[in-house]
């Protein structure tokens, strides 16, 4: 595995290997590697010739700078599970790489309102920095296939609005959400969870389950208020828990057969957790 931190190099390297006809495959992430990030990894091994693989922990999608700082690092633990993945090329941009002349306020593209909705509301400005990031690493890797986990299902469905909307020829992929043992989705800020708290935070997808189980069966609102009742009797303090349409993330009152999600935020001690369960 060849590891880059600036952008020429790597830029220069994946050029030779896109001219030599090869398919490039592309795993953003913000490093802390899990198993959850690393079966996004093992399907882009397995479908591309070259693997290219990024760590940067993003400044501009935190809300605040005490997240940003708590963010957890693992430098060596994922350059090693990266190597061992057979990923071909590790991106390790520094800031000054990904924003040499500052943040600034990033690309403006209409992403119909999918940015400022559900975790949008509770993290102003976290989905602009997201797209702000994703823009310039699509920038400099300029992949084939580009591959993002359904566990950030909102970010999933903002970038797939924002490749349409810039008319980019990048094929999005999504890979199914690992979980733990207990069903709690597998997520670098897990790390921070106490062992309490971890058992408690399983409840967030026993009610994914029951919404997907009770579904036509059940009134939605109903639903949704017997989901926030169990988060809140657990201890965790629940931001919201919504059946929404997966295109356009708006709400639902009444089923009707179409394509939804369930969706969940909370917090468990200082930790927040988002998870979502498909309903088809
Ligand atoms: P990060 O949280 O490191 O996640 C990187 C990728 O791994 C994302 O596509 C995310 O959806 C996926 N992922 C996380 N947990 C997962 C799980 N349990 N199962 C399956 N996939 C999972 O998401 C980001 O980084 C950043 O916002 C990024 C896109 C890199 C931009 O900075």
């Amino acid at each position: 595995m060849q590891v880059f931190i600036k952008v020429a190099p790597v830029q220069k390297r994946i050029n030779f290997l896109r001219v030599k006809g090869k398919t490039i495959g592309f795993v953003p992430t913000m490093g802390a590697l899990h198993e959850g990030h690393m079966s996004i990894i093992t399907e882009s091994v397995l479908k591309n010739d070259v693997t290219v693989c990024s760590i940067f922990v993003n400044p501009t999608q935190f809300n605040s700078r005490e997240d940003l700082l708590k963010y957890p690092r693992s430098k060596q633990e994922d350059t090693g599970k990266l190597a061992k993945a057979g990923v071909d090329i590790l991106f390790y941009p520094n800031e000054k790489e990904i924003y040499p002349e500052g943040y600034g306020s990033g690309p403006v593209i209409n992403l119909n309102s999918l940015d400022t909705v559900w975790e949008g509301k509770f993290r102003p400005g976290h989905f602009a920095g997201v797209v702000q990031v994703v823009n310039r690493l699509l920038d400099i890797v300029k992949p084939d296939n580009l591959y993002m986990g359904q566990k950030d299902f909102q970010q999933f469905t903002i970038i797939q609005r924002m490749l349409k909307e810039i008319k980019s020829s990048v094929n999005l992929i999504i890979v199914p959400t690992i979980r733990e043992e207990n069903g709690l989705a597998m997520s670098s800020r897990n790390m921070r969870l106490s062992s309490d708290d971890r058992k408690k935070a399983a409840i967030l997808y026993k009610m994914l389950s029951f919404t997907k189980v009770n579904l036509g069966k059940l009134a939605i609102s109903d639903i949704e208020a017997h989901a926030l009742n169990e988060i809140n009797n657990m201890g965790l303090k629940p931001e919201y828990f919504k059946i929404v349409r997966t295109d356009d993330l708006s709400e639902i009152t009444e089923y009707r057969s179409e394509k939804l999600v369930a969706i969940v935020a909370a917090w468990a001690g200082d930790v927040r957790l988002i998870d979502n369960l498909l309903l088809y």
